[in-house]
């Protein structure tokens, strides 16, 4: 058969995706962290990978889903948190804009799932089921072999349980809670995303109605997380919106590279932190590196990184800033401290060895 007889759509797709295949996987496998560092890789929207010299992984709110795919009806669901935040009835254009960098399936070991919140580009389905279905295991902090534990706060943990992840897997923590394992230590923070607080669980005709009443516990919706680690320490924020408690954050601990969730919120808006947000979280903080992540995803919230610098050049002297700003890409890795002078990320771009090998070329003058 020839070959336009033989393509298919599924084929199609079955040799496309996910974008990337396994070649973040397998330089994620094959990087060492050497001792006094730790590593990170940005997997897309706050989706966050986490290595250590001893070889302890973890991943952070790893979503393996898309948003938009058709116009549908062109309507918002009523209840849909960004319908009870405005009152829009218009189907949100959230398109998803960056490629899948990792394939979840491909994932031969981890040591932890962490979810810092239940909205749906913060967990993922699909590598909840290969974390589970493959068995995979860790050791405790007193070296026992345990099932990798899923940890998260209430509402995340409802739904892993919902799923099927078995109850003794999960690992319920609120705002204060300590959890070690290897090298690292995971500390539950306060999250100060409000967004979270208009969610409900029922949406359609039959939402919860809101109105008056007194909002419900963000503990049990959302948390922070500080992770320690040998390299520093990494303050991943969910998606948090600003708030002055990060300065009881900054005051408590020592946090070394800080991750905010950006975005260039549209009118009618207030979900992600702006540019100025950023900056403020970063001082609040007190850290030493501030990466803006989530601007990457959604086409309808996409954000000028630029922004934040031009932002920080004006602010920076004025204000005595003790930190930098990291501009990231999705899919890019990350060392601290080695790579703490950096400013600006570009994936590899090659030909390093280039005139290594002869040339096969008509004439030099070519080139
Ligand atoms: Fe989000």
């Amino acid at each position: 058969m020839s070959r336009v007889q033989e393509i298919t759509r599924e084929n199609w797709i079955m040799s496309t995706f996910p974008e990337w295949g396994t070649w973040l996987n397998e330089e994620i496998e094959d990087e060492v962290i050497q001792p006094g560092n730790v590593g990170m890789w940005w997997l897309g929207c706050t989706g966050l990978w986490v290595k250590t010299p001893n070889d302890c992984n973890i991943t952070i709110d790893l979503w393996c889903g898309n948003g938009k795919r058709t116009h549908g009806n062109g309507k918002m669901q009523v209840g849909h948190q960004m319908a009870n935040m405005c009152g829009a009835r218009k189907m949100q254009p959230n398109l998803r804009a960056v490629p899948f960098v990792i394939d979840p399936f491909a994932i031969k070991k981890v040591d932890a799932v962490l979810a810092t919140h239940y909205h749906q580009d913060h967990m993922s389905v699909e590598y909840a089921a290969h974390v589970v279905q493959s068995k995979m295991t860790t050791v405790d902090e007193n070296g026992n072999e345990i099932p990798v534990p899923f940890i998260g706060p209430k509402k995340s943990v409802e739904l892993w349980l919902k799923w099927g992840v078995p109850k003794e897997q999960c690992i319920t923590v609120k705002p204060g809670d300590v959890i070690k394992m290897k090298d690292i230590e995971i500390v539950a923070l306060d999250s100060f995303d409000r967004t979270c607080l208009v969610t409900t669980d029922s949406q359609g005709e039959d939402r919860e109605e809101l109105t008056g009443i007194c909002p419900t516990d963000m503990d049990d919706k959302a948390v922070n997380f500080l992770i320690k680690t040998p390299g520093g320490n990494i303050y991943h924020s969910g998606d948090s919106h600003y708030s002055i408690y990060f300065a009881k954050h900054g005051k408590d601990y020592d946090i070394d590279v800080a991750f905010g969730s950006y975005g260039e919120n549209p009118v009618g808006m207030a979900d992600k932190m702006t540019s100025c947000d950023i900056l403020r979280m970063a001082e609040a903080l007190r850290c030493k590196v501030v990466i803006p992540i989530h601007y990457d995803v959604w086409t309808n919230f996409m954000a000028d990184v630029n922004e934040i610098k031009v932002l920080y050049e004006m602010k920076k002297d004025r204000l005595d800033y003790q930190f930098h700003p990291f501009f990231w890409e999705v899919g890019g890795k990350y060392i601290y401290p080695a790579d703490k002078e950096k400013k600006a990320y570009h994936h590899p771009r090659g030909f390093e060895d280039c005139f290594e090998a002869p040339q096969n070329i008509p004439f030099r003058s070519c080139l």
